[in-house]
């Protein structure tokens, strides 16, 4: 079996060829990315020279080179990661959103459709659904309600993939998770920011009243539940996927502070987010009733080693946070007003 991954440089992509290369010694991994600001071949270091991993640099809107990939790799499956990740920056700048996670998705499913692909799956996220008042959870039948321009265009995506299962018959899956937390996620994403500021001892920028909720979820338990609706889901379906974790941002960024003893006083609150969803929460019944996924790692645990994992790394995120994240840094919460409200 040879995969196309792409994506694979960021954070839950290189987390996912790595798990693949593990599990499976049979199967071969090309890894397609742009390394734009997200992605980061360090991420890999793990995998340096493991002949059945191939790295392409390369953007998923380049149709030619995509096609070329399939051919020339005799490529059986896509798993698509590639994309623009994060909520802040497509309130900042919303067009690489499009052209990346709408035109690019739709580059590869014209590309898996000339090639005849044997299976395309989709990844994508549980902000499609929108937000939820303090009751209820999203189930795959839940509307689309996007709200950001990132949850849009993701939305966009699996509307295009479905449509290619439809119109054309393409094998196509969609997996929709939550927040994911784990190694090598990039720090501007709450939990990896959180825990570099209180190791410097810089302030921890709180939006709103830090009451906003997510699920979080372990990313080698999302990597297991991709791999699971790779190999056992059915075509044309979408599987919702979380971590039945249900945290107050504000209690997240406590358990940070509390596990690397340093005082609450470096919380600081500051402007919201524009249209912040309030609450996230994923059913992710059908998971565990159709293919016996529950997600595993308890977050007490799963934090614990996490941020263990950023204070052994020191030198992969200094590297990050040296660079191009300073400016976008100063941008984000130079300017941002500080409020005093929980
Ligand atoms: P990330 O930002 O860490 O990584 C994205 C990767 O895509 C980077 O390596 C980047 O270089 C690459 N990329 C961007 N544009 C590209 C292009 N045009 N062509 C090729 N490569 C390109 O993101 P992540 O957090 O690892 O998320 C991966 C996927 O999972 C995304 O599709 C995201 O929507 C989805 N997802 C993420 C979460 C989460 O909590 N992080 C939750 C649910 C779903
Ligand atoms: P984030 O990691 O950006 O993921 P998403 O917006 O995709 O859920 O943010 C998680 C939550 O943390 C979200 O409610 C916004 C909040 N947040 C902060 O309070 N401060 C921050 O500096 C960041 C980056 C996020």
């Amino acid at each position: 079996m040879t995969l196309l991954v792409t994506g694979g440089a960021g954070f839950i992509g290189s987390n996912f060829v790595m798990f693949m290369l593990r599990r499976y010694p049979e199967y071969r991994i090309v890894n397609l990315d742009k390394l734009t600001y997200a992605g980061n071949l360090e991420n890999l270091t793990e995998i340096q020279g493991n002949l059945r991993h191939t790295f392409l640099q390369g953007d998923i809107c380049d149709a030619q080179l995509v096609y070329e990939i399939l051919e020339r790799y005799h490529v059986d499956a896509i798993v698509n990661f590639a994309a623009e990740s994060h909520v802040d920056r497509s309130i900042l700048e919303a067009i690489e959103f499009v052209r990346t996670n709408v035109e690019g998705t739709g580059v590869l499913l014209e590309a898996a459709k000339r090639h005849r692909l044997k299976k395309f799956l989709q990844v994508s996220t549980d902000e499609v659904y929108g937000s939820l008042g303090p009751e209820g959870k999203f189930v795959e039948s839940t509307p689309l309600h996007p709200n950001s321009p990132y949850a849009s265009s993701k939305a966009s995506a699996d509307l295009l993939a479905l449509a290619y299962h439809h119109t054309f018959g393409l094998p196509i899956m969609i997996t929709r998770c939550s927040n994911n937390y784990g190694p090598y996620q990039f720090p501007e994403k709450l939990i990896p920011l959180m825990i570099l500021n209180a190791m410097t001892d810089k302030p921890l920028p709180v939006y709103g009243d830090g009451g906003n909720i997510r699920d979080w979820i372990h990313v080698d338990d999302h990597c297991a539940a991709i791999d699971l609706v790779l190999h056992e889901g059915k075509d044309g379906e979408t599987y919702n996927i979380g971590g039945n974790t249900e945290l107050r941002n504000i209690d997240v960024v406590r358990r940070i502070l509390k596990h690397l003893n340093k005082p609450e006083s470096l919380i600081q609150f500051v402007e919201d987010r524009p249209g912040h969803d309030r609450r996230y929460a994923m059913d992710a019944g059908k998971m565990d009733r159709e293919l016996g996924w529950t997600p595993r790692k308890p977050f007490d645990e799963g934090i614990v080693e996490t941020v263990e994992w950023y204070r052994r790394n020191e030198e992969w995120w200094k590297r990050i946070v040296s660079g191009e994240y300073q400016q976008y840094y100063k941008m984000m919460y130079g300017e941002r007003g500080m409020t005093s409200k929980e």
